[in-house]
């Protein structure tokens, strides 16, 4: 197996941490972006001296990006793989929601695909056969309620992914995107502080219904191995699908997101809303 240059943006944790120690273990080069140092990191950093190169920059910070990934980059000559994986979860009802969060959840998600993707083109454009993948999510095809601005930004990722793609095809730099359902990893906890105190609003009973939903769901999601094996099959791949649902049931969800219609759909949210009225 052909060793492979491969940046990975939010190493510090989750799935990014996962797939950085699993491509390590599989002697791959990683780039890997960080905020700030935590055991773990240091950990898999002497691990892998040589091969695991830690950039620090905010997915925020464009000049930082650009500097930290061409100073990297220049020194290793090419890169074959960007896996543009840092993300979060802004949660709230839309009408409570602080433009400040919404903001943020935006630049976080999906101007900083669009930077560090832009910074990485020159030197993917100089490997064979180079890909990105795009962490889009089951909420990049499915809109839910009270995670507005977080299928808002997954939506934008499948759309800024799909045309990367097409502008992209006479270097052949492929892009993919990972649609996960819910997967182990920090971003559960970071989400529930980050929750906005809607508690007094007229979002209450429905607000305190979706956290509990919330924590449900964490304890249901799979492990990130499911993240991990999947990337290193489309790593390996001449040819991959265009985006992968990663999900305990991905029929279900094929149906809601593309065959429910919308007024079903619509019925079924209200339907739980009666109930919980009923409480
Ligand atoms: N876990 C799931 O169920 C799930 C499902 C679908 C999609 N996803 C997607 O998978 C990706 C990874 O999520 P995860 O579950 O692994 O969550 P996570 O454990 O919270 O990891 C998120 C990573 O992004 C980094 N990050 C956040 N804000 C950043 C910023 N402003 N600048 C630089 N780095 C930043 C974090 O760094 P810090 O430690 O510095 O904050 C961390 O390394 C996200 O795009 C998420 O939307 C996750």
């Amino acid at each position: 197996m052909s060793r492979k240059n491969i940046l990975i943006t939010g190493i510090s944790t989750g799935l990014g941490y996962a797939m950085a120690s699993c491509l390590l273990e599989d002697g791959h080069t990683v780039i890997g972006s960080i905020r700030s140092h935590n055991a773990d990191i240091d950990a898999l950093s002497s691990l892998y001296p040589g091969r695991l190169h830690l950039l620090t920059f905010d997915v925020r910070d464009n000049e930082g990006i650009k500097s930290n990934i061409e100073a990297c980059l220049a020194d290793l000559g090419s890169l074959d793989v960007l896996i543009n994986n840092a993300g979060i979860v802004v949660p709230g009802p839309l009408e409570t929601m602080k433009i400040e969060g919404f903001k943020k959840q935006m630049d976080v998600n999906v101007t900083s695909i669009f930077s560090v993707t832009n910074a990485c083109i020159p030197f993917l454009k100089k490997s064979s056969q180079s890909k990105i993948i795009n962490m889009s999510s089951v909420s990049g095809i499915i809109s839910n309620p009270f995670l507005g601005a977080y299928c808002i930004s997954k939506h934008a990722v499948e759309s800024l992914s799909d045309i990367y793609r097409r502008e992209l095809l006479p270097w052949d730099i492929d892009v993919v995107m990972l649609q996960p359902g819910p997967i182990k990893s920090a971003i559960w906890k970071k989400s529930i502080d980050q929750m906005a105190d809607v508690s007094a609003g007229p979002y209450a009973p429905y607000w305190k219904s979706a956290t509990s939903l919330v924590h449900k769901t964490e304890k249901k999601a799979l492990d990130p191995t499911v993240i991990t094996n999947l990337v290193k099959k489309i790593i390996r791949q001449k040819k991959s699908k265009t985006r992968y649902i990663v999900h305990r049931n991905p029929l279900m969800i094929r149906l809601v997101a593309y065959w429910l219609p919308d007024r079903w759909f619509d019925a079924m949210i209200k339907k739980q809303y009666r109930k919980i009225l009923e409480k």
